[in-house]
């Protein structure tokens, strides 16, 4: 089928779509609306930065490192920054908390604070920048006690609490994918007149995929259902699966997950056994707990191995977790894996 433009009047921008999703709901303030707005205000500003790239000399290393020990590039600090200054101000928020920073961001005197917590990952495949490749912002919206200055513990709630999760994709087109529960989906931002329109319209991830995303060179420290599964997708159409299988990986989650959205697929990045203390590389809070989210508003799974993502209790900000996410019945597969004794 070839894809006509609409006309402008035909289109849905993201705005009129959350208003009218929110009309739907009792105890709507507008409050939310007005939070995403601003989240939204944020990530055209780092869609900005991220296309001029080296024309205005946003590429490369900050020299600095953030609490996890990896070395910052500049636009993990200028994006960070961007978030914490569109979103500071507005009255929506109790506190931020930024896959950047150590501690939880207070919101400034000055300014009143409102009924929500935000998380973020302000530019997600960082790695990716300086080659040109996908990049993208993830958020997470909580409540917030009204009232009560969040301490870090306020924050630490399961990713079944979340009122919304979302990513921006800063790739060939700047996408917006969203959830607040009630399905996914998915904005083009239109560069001429600013906006997010709706075009991606209730994204469900296939069951089937033939399709899977790991970071091979890691194979030695895999576990043995993670072994396992790899094998068998990789012995073909000659082995237990009896189908040949394809291998995917952008090393920018954003793109990633955007992939297995449209045509379904399988991310792994299991526990693996260099180091106890970093039980996998993606962080709950601002990465797993998102797209977790949004992946089960698709139709997706998302686990461990051992348990469902969206139900751990969080103990530190900044944890990571074992990710293992996409198609209904591989996920199920690989928790099935994991639950066979023999296999560990
Ligand atoms: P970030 O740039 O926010 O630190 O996240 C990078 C993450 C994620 O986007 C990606 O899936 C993964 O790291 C890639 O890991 P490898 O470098 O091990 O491939
Ligand atoms: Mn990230
Ligand atoms: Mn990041």
């Amino acid at each position: 089928m070839t894809q006509t433009a609409k006309s402008h009047s035909d289109q849905v921008t993201l705005t009129q779509f959350i208003i009218e999703q929110q009309r739907g709901l009792p105890d709507a303030s507008g409050t939310f609306t007005l939070l995403l707005n601003n989240i939204v205000i944020a990530c055209k500003q780092i869609s900005h930065r991220v296309n001029r790239g080296a024309l205005i000399g946003v590429l490369g290393s900050a020299g600095s490192e953030n609490v996890q020990g990896e070395v910052q590039k500049k636009l993990d600090i200028i994006t960070n920054d961007i978030m914490v200054r569109a979103l500071d101000w507005g009255g929506h928020l109790g506190g931020m908390a930024s896959e950047e920073i150590d501690d939880p961001i207070k919101i400034p005197k000055q300014y009143p604070k409102g009924k929500y917590l935000v998380l973020f990952d302000p530019l997600d495949g960082s790695s990716n920048i300086d080659i040109n490749l996908t990049v993208g912002t993830i958020f997470s919206v909580l409540r917030c006690r009204e009232g009560v200055e969040p301490e870090t513990e306020d924050f630490l709630r399961k990713g079944t609490e979340q009122v919304c999760a979302g990513f921006v994709l800063y790739g060939p087109s700047t996408m917006l994918v969203l959830t607040t529960g009630n399905g996914v989906n998915g904005f083009t931002l239109d560069q001429d007149i600013g906006e997010f329109i709706l075009t991606h319209r209730n994204m469900r991830i296939p069951e089937e995929t033939s399709e899977f995303a790991i970071n091979m060179s890691n194979q030695r420290f895999w576990e043995p259902p993670v072994k396992r599964y790899i094998d068998e997708c990789i012995a073909g159409q000659e082995g237990p699966r009896g189908k040949n299988f394809n291998m995917r990986w952008v090393a920018s989650l954003v793109a990633d997950v955007y992939r297995i959205l449209n045509r379904g697929g399988v991310f792994l990045y299991p526990f693996d056994l260099r180091d106890p203390e970093r039980p996998g590389k993606l962080r709950l809070m601002y990465e797993a707990n998102p797209m977790a989210f949004i992946i089960e508003q698709a139709g997706g799974l998302c686990s461990t191995g051992a348990e469902r993502v969206l139900d751990i209790k969080p103990h530190d900000i900044h944890q990571r977790v074992p990710l293992i996410f996409g198609s209904k019945n591989e996920v199920e597969r690989l928790i099935d894996y994991y639950q066979q004794p023999t296999n560990n």
